[in-house]
């Protein structure tokens, strides 16, 4: 089992963090159209491979989510997509949830599916390359939700995957993500972003997960979108450190945060800031999608044959959040 403490190590050596390019092909769909690039599986792929070939991953990128499509494709140099990662030292990893679907007695909120038939996907995954996996699940603040039902099943959910993962010798990546839609206040956040995570870890504790070899990805305590409770970014950093160290067992290795639709910047801000502010044993690093491509989306939609170009935005990116994970980030670093 120390082996998978291992890999979760070393995704996160480093200030190292996660790229989390696993898009299912209606969520990449959505991004490509954003910027006018028809989605095809030879454009998600040239964007992907472009990035998976940027110098960064080298030294910033400890660990690559992808998504089904994307681990069974083979790049334009002939390369299988697991080992052109696995060749700048980072390891491959892959989505196995299959989505958050209408959680039956509680149709307002969802529940993650994609435990039938898992063992055997996983095993397909490890033989193609798989080090680590991921699996969502997702919580709406509102007067009444998160309910007891969603986070109970989400728990349940996320622990059984987890202890088929870990079966299988792969790093299973915990995400419970309460999402930062709504008009709720930080303190609403704090509070029901505590109860979920400990309600996982309940259930990991009874599944027999072993929390040496597991990943936490949760969202940063922040106040809802279209909330009027602005709080700054040091509140921030205070209250998800707070958050994390009353509801997170000491046995996990490291937390990698999803950015959650925080902008490139902020994302970057408030991780150098629960690093500036860390007294925990937590490795605490990221996870990011959105914050990690966004701008390289963008460039790349431009002129989808700009590979340099599209890598250098990238870079940058990725080594302003590898800074921010040892909380050497300042914003006069930014170009
Ligand atoms: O599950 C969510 C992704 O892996 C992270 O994406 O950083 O854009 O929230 P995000």
């Amino acid at each position: 089992m120390s082996e998978l403490n291992n890999i979760a190590l070393k995704i996160l050596e480093n200030g190292k963090g996660i790229l989390a390019a696993d898009e299912s092909t209606g969520t990449m769909t959505k991004r490509l159209d954003g910027v006018n690039v028809p989605s095809t599986p030879e454009n998600r792929l040239l964007f992907r491979e472009t990035l998976f070939s940027a110098s960064s991953m080298t030294e910033c990128i400890g660990g690559v989510i992808l998504y089904d499509e994307t681990i069974k494709q083979v790049s334009s140099k002939k390369n299988k997509i697991p080992e052109l990662i696995s060749e700048t030292g980072a390891c491959p990893g892959i989505k196995v949830d299959t989505g958050a679907k209408v959680l039956a007695g509680s149709p307002d909120e969802k529940i993650t599916e994609g435990l039938d038939g898992l063992r055997e996907r996983l095993k397909e995954y490890f033989k193609l390359g798989a080090k680590f996996t991921k699996w969502r699940g997702v919580y709406s603040i509102t007067k009444n939700f998160p309910s007891r039902l969603s986070i109970q099943s989400n728990a349940h959910a996320l622990a059984r995957y987890s202890s088929l993962v870990q079966e299988c010798n792969m790093v299973p990546i915990v995400e419970p993500e309460v999402l930062m839609d709504g008009e709720h206040s930080a303190k609403e956040c704090y509070e029901k972003t505590s109860e979920v995570i400990k309600k996982c870890f309940e259930e990991l504790i009874l599944h027999k997960v072993d929390l040496r070899g597991i990943i936490l990805k949760p969202n940063m305590i922040l106040a809802g979108n279209k909330s009027e409770d602005k709080i700054s970014n040091e509140e921030v950093a205070k209250l998800t450190l707070k958050c994390l160290k009353n509801s997170v067992p000491s046995e996990v290795p490291g937390i990698a945060f999803l950015s959650g639709g925080q902008s490139e910047i902020e994302a970057t801000e408030n991780l150098n800031l629960i690093n500036k502010h860390n007294d925990t044993n937590f490795i605490m690093s990221y996870s990011y999608g959105r914050a990690l491509q966004q701008s390289a989306l963008k460039f790349w939609s431009k002129d989808i044959k700009n590979i340099e170009g599209t890598q250098k935005v990238f870079n940058h990116r990725a080594k302003m959040n590898t800074l921010a994970a040892q909380g050497k980030w300042s914003k006069d670093l930014e170009i």
